[in-house]
C-alpha cells in the first residue's frame, strides 16, 4: 500500500472510530466474539429495534463510503458501484471476500480489515434500506438488445427485475462501467474477482454483448 494511500487509511479510521466507540457501547450486551455474520444478520432482522439501531449507526458509517459511493449508495462515479438497494447476505459476502483477500481491491481491503463485525453488519443493513437513482437508457435499442440477452441467461439468479435475492446480487441500476469491468473481470479470468458460476455464464460473451447487457442492466429500475 502507498504511503498516500495508508494516510487516507489513517484519516479514514479516525473517522469511523468516533460512531464506533458509541456503537461499541450501545451494543455491549450482545457477543462481541467472531462468529457468522450470516446468522447474526438474521438474529438483528428478527428484532425491529435492533434492526433500527444498526440501521442508524450504518448511516454513520456511511458517510465515509459516501466519498465514493455516493449519498445514500447512489456512487455518481460510473466505475465505483451502488451500495444503495443492495442485499444484505450479498454486501456481506462481498465485504467477507475483501476480507480474506478473494476479491481484490487494495483500498476496500484495507478498509474492511480495519471496520468492526457490528460496523460491517451496520453498512449492509443501512445501505439494502436505500433506493437506486433510476437512469434511463440513453441507447434505448442497445439497451432492448441487452434485454435478449439478460432474460435468456441472466434472469436465471439475478432475477426478472434484477433485483436479486437473499443469495444473488441485485444489478438494476448498477453503474454501467463499474458492470462492463467486472463482467469482463469474471469472463476473462483475469484475476480481482474470480467466480465459477458467472465465468461459466460469461464465457461466451463477446464485448458486444456486455455492452448491450450492461446498457440494459443499468437502466433497470
Ligand atoms: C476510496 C473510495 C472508496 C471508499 C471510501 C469506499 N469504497 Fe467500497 N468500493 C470502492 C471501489 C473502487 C469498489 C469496486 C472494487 C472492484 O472493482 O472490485 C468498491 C466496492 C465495494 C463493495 C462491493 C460492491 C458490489 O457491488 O460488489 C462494497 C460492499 C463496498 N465497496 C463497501 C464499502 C463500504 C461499506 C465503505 C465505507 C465503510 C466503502 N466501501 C468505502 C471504493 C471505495
Ligand atoms: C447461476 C447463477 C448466475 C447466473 C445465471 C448469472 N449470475 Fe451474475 N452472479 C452470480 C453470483 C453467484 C454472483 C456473485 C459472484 C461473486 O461473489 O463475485 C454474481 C455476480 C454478478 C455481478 C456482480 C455484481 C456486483 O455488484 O458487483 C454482475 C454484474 C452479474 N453477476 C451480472 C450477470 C449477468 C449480466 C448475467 C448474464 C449474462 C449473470 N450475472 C448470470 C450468479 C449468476
Amino acid at each position: 500500500m502507498s504511503i498516500r494511500s495508508r494516510s487516507r487509511l489513517l484519516a479514514l479510521l479516525a473517522c469511523l472510530l468516533v460512531p464506533a466507540a458509541a456503537f461499541a457501547q450501545a451494543t455491549a450486551s450482545r457477543p462481541s466474539a467472531p462468529q457468522d455474520l450470516g446468522q447474526r444478520l438474521k438474529d438483528i432482522e428478527r428484532d425491529p429495534k435492533l434492526l433500527d439501531q444498526y440501521y442508524r449507526n450504518g448511516r454513520k458509517v456511511a458517510a465515509f463510503c459516501a466519498n465514493c459511493h455516493g449519498e445514500g449508495g447512489n456512487s455518481l462515479k460510473p466505475d465505483i458501484p451502488n451500495l444503495a438497494g443492495q442485499n444484505t447476505a450479498y454486501l456481506l459476502d462481498q465485504v467477507r471476500q475483501f476480507g480474506d483477500g478473494r476479491r481484490r481491491n487494495e483500498f476496500m481491503e484495507g478498509l474492511i480489515k480495519a471496520m468492526s463485525a457490528d460496523e460491517k453488519l451496520a453498512v449492509a443493513v443501512y445501505y439494502a434500506g436505500q433506493e437506486v437513482d433510476h437512469k434511463p437508457a440513453a441507447n434505448i435499442r442497445l439497451a432492448m438488445q441487452g434485454k435478449t440477452y439478460y432474460d435468456k441467461i441472466c434472469f436465471r439468479c439475478h432475477g426478472e427485475q434484477g433485483r436479486g435475492s437473499e443469495r444473488y446480487a441485485r444489478v438494476a441500476g448498477q453503474q454501467a462501467d463499474y458492470l462492463s469491468r467486472t463482467l469482463k473481470r469474471y469472463r476473462d479470468g483475469s484475476g480481482g474477482r474470480i467466480d465459477p458460476l458467472m465465468a461459466a455464464n460469461t464465457r461466451t460473451m463477446k464485448d458486444e454483448d456486455i455492452a448491450a447487457v450492461v446498457a440494459y442492466i443499468a437502466s433497470m429500475k
